[in-house]
C-alpha cells in the first residue's frame, strides 16, 4: 500500500505497513461486482441531482464498466495490497478519469457503500440458497412419492414408537426445509431496503435522492434513518441464522442417513458415487458426505456466534469492527450451498430397504396406541385405557406372548391391528402418516413449491438490475 490513500489529506505520515496489512480486507473481491454496480447507480443519482453533468456521468459509467470487465475473474489480483474494494475501484477510476473520477464519491461514504454492497451480495446469495433449498425440497418430495407404503418404525428416544410410512419421515425433513425457505424469503424482504445516500452517518446537504438510486437497484424502498442504515448489519446476522437453521436441519437428516446405513439398521444404502472407502479396510463403504454435512454445521454455528460477539458492543454509527461481518457471512453462504447440493444428491441416490424396514416395524407392541384408542371408542376414559393397556404390555412380556394375544384374552371384543400397515392406516387425521394424508401433503407441497418458484422468478428479476447497470 505504498501509494497515498484517498483519505490521506489530513495525514503527514503514511499508514504503518503492518497496520495496513492488518486492516485491509482481501475478502472484498466477493463484493467487486456489487461495488461497481452501486457506484454506477450513485453516479446516475449524482447526475440526476445536477452534481455531475451528463457527459461526466457517462464517462464515469463507461469507465466503471470497463474496469468491471477488465478486473472480472481476477479481482483478487487487483485488490492485492489495496485497503478495500471501494478504494481500489475509485483509485482506478480516478487514474483513468482524473477529472470526473474524483467527483464520484460526492455525498457518499464507504459506510453506506459497504452496506449497499453487502445487501446486493446478500440478495443474490439468498436467492441462490433458496433455489438450492427448493430443489432439495423437491427431491425429498419426489423420494416420498417414489417410496409410497414402505412401512418403518417411527422413533422417539431412538426407541420404537409407532409405525410410519417412510414417506412421512422424508416429508418431515421436506417441511423443515420449506420452513427454512419461508424464513429466507422473509429475510429477503426485510433486507431489501437501500442504504445508499445515508453517507457516513448523517445523510447529505447535497440534493441526493436515495429513492432514485434505490429504484435503479430494484430495492423496495430507501432507508428511513441514515444513522441506522449506515451501520445496520441485522441482515447479515439474519442470513447467517437462516443458513444455520438449514444447516441444523441438514445435520439431523445426515445423522439419520449415517444411522440408517449401519449394518444394524440397514434401512438405506447410498450410491458408491457418494460414499468412500477405507485406506486400510478393504470392505468399508463409509457415509462421509453425510458426516461432513453433520460436521460442517459447526462452521455455520461458529459464524453466527462470531457475528453476535462482533456486534454486541458497537455504539451507533459505523465502527471498523463491522468489517469483520463479511467473512462469517461469505463462509456461511458457501458452507450451506455446498451442504444443500450434496444432500440433494444423497436424497436422489438413496435406495431404501423395504424388507429391513418392514421387519423392524412389525413389532406389535408399537400398535398399543391403536388399542387404547379402541377402548376409548368403547367408552373407557383415556387414562384408564392407557393403564389397562400398560398392564397388558407387562403381562405379554412376562408370558412371552404377543400383545395381540394378551389383549384378545383380556378384552375379547377389542380389535388390535394385525400389521404395521393397519396401524398406520388407522391414523388418518390431518398430517398423520396414512396414505391419504401423505398424498394430501404431497399436493400441498407442490402448491407451495410453485409459490416459491414464482418468488424465485421475481427475485431473479430484481437481481438482473445489477447486471443491467454493469452493461452485461
Ligand atoms: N473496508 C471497510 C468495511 O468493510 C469499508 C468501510 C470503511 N469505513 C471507514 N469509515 N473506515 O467495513
Amino acid at each position: 500500500m505504498s501509494e497515498k490513500e484517498l483519505w490521506s489529506g489530513r495525514f503527514r505520515r503514511q499508514l504503518d505497513p503492518g497496520a495496513a496489512a492488518f486492516s485491509s480486507s482481501p475478502e472484498d473481491s466477493v463484493l467487486f461486482r456489487y461495488d461497481v454496480a452501486g457506484s454506477i447507480a450513485h453516479a446516475m443519482g449524482l447526475a440526476r441531482a445536477g452534481i455531475l453533468t451528463r457527459d461526466e456521468c457517462n464517462a464515469i459509467v463507461d469507465t466503471l464498466r470497463a474496469i468491471y470487465s477488465r478486473w472480472r475473474g481476477k479481482e483478487a489480483e487487483f485488490l492485492k495490497g489495496k485497503e478495500d474494494v471501494h478504494m481500489a475501484v475509485e483509485s482506478e477510476l480516478t487514474r483513468l478519469q482524473p477529472g470526473c473520477g474524483a467527483k464520484l464519491h460526492t455525498g457518499r461514504s464507504r459506510n453506506d457503500q459497504v452496506a449497499l454492497d453487502l445487501k446486493l451480495y446478500s440478495r443474490d446469495a439468498l436467492l441462490s440458497v433458496v433455489r438450492s433449498a427448493s430443489s432439495l425440497a423437491a427431491a425429498l418430495a419426489a423420494a416420498a412419492r417414489g417410496n409410497l407404503r414402505l412401512v418403518m418404525p417411527g422413533y422417539t428416544h431412538l426407541q420404537h414408537a409407532q409405525p410410519l410410512y417412510l414417506s412421512q419421515n422424508l416429508l418431515s425433513h421436506h417441511w423443515r426445509i420449506m420452513r427454512d425457505i419461508e424464513r429466507m424469503k422473509f429475510i429477503y424482504s426485510s433486507l431489501n431496503i437501500s442504504p445508499l445516500g445515508a453517507g457516513a452517518i448523517g445523510g447529505s446537504s447535497l440534493p441526493l435522492q436515495p429513492a432514485y438510486t434505490a429504484k435503479l437497484l430494484s430495492f423496495s424502498a430507501p432507508f428511513d434513518n441514515s444513522l441506522d442504515a449506515s451501520s445496520d448489519r441485522d441482515f447479515v446476522l439474519d442470513m447467517v441464522y437462516g443458513s444455520c437453521m438449514m444447516a441444523l436441519h441438514l445435520s439431523s437428516m445426515a445423522e439419520e442417513i449415517v444411522l440408517w446405513s449401519t449394518s444394524e439398521f440397514n434401512f438405506v444404502s447410498l450410491p458408491e458415487t457418494l460414499t468412500t472407502g477405507s485406506s486400510l479396510m478393504p470392505h468399508k463403504k463409509n457415509p462421509d458426505m453425510a458426516e461432513l454435512i453433520r460436521g460442517r454445521t459447526g462452521r455455520s454455528a461458529g459464524s453466527l456466534t462470531a457475528l453476535m460477539l462482533t456486534m454486541k458492543g458497537i455504539p451507533s454509527g459505523y465502527s471498523r469492527d463491522l468489517q469483520e461481518t463479511k467473512l462469517p457471512l461469505f463462509s456461511s453462504v458457501d458452507n450451506i450451498t455446498g451442504m444443500l447440493g450434496v444432500m440433494e444428491r444423497m436424497v436422489k441416490g438413496a435406495r431404501f430397504n423395504r424388507a429391513a424396514m418392514l421387519a423392524a416395524a412389525s413389532d406389535p407392541l408399537t400398535y398399543s396406541v391403536e388399542a387404547v384408542d379402541e377402548l376409548v371408542r368403547s367408552g373407557v376414559p383415556f387414562r384408564e385405557a392407557h393403564r389397562e393397556m400398560g398392564e397388558a404390555v407387562a403381562e405379554s412380556l412376562e408370558k412371552g406372548e404377543s400383545l395381540g394375544q394378551t389383549i384378545r384374552r383380556r378384552r375379547p371384543g377389542i380389535s388390535y391391528p394385525s400389521s404395521p400397515y393397519e396401524s398406520v392406516e388407522m391414523r388418518s387425521t390431518r398430517g398423520s402418516s396414512s396414505a391419504d394424508s401423505i398424498s394430501a401433503q404431497l399436493e400441498e407441497s407442490s402448491r407451495r413449491r410453485s409459490e416459491t418458484a414464482a418468488w424465485i422468478r421475481a427475485a431473479s428479476g430484481r437481481a438482473a438490475s445489477v447486471g443491467r447497470l454493469l452493461g452485461e
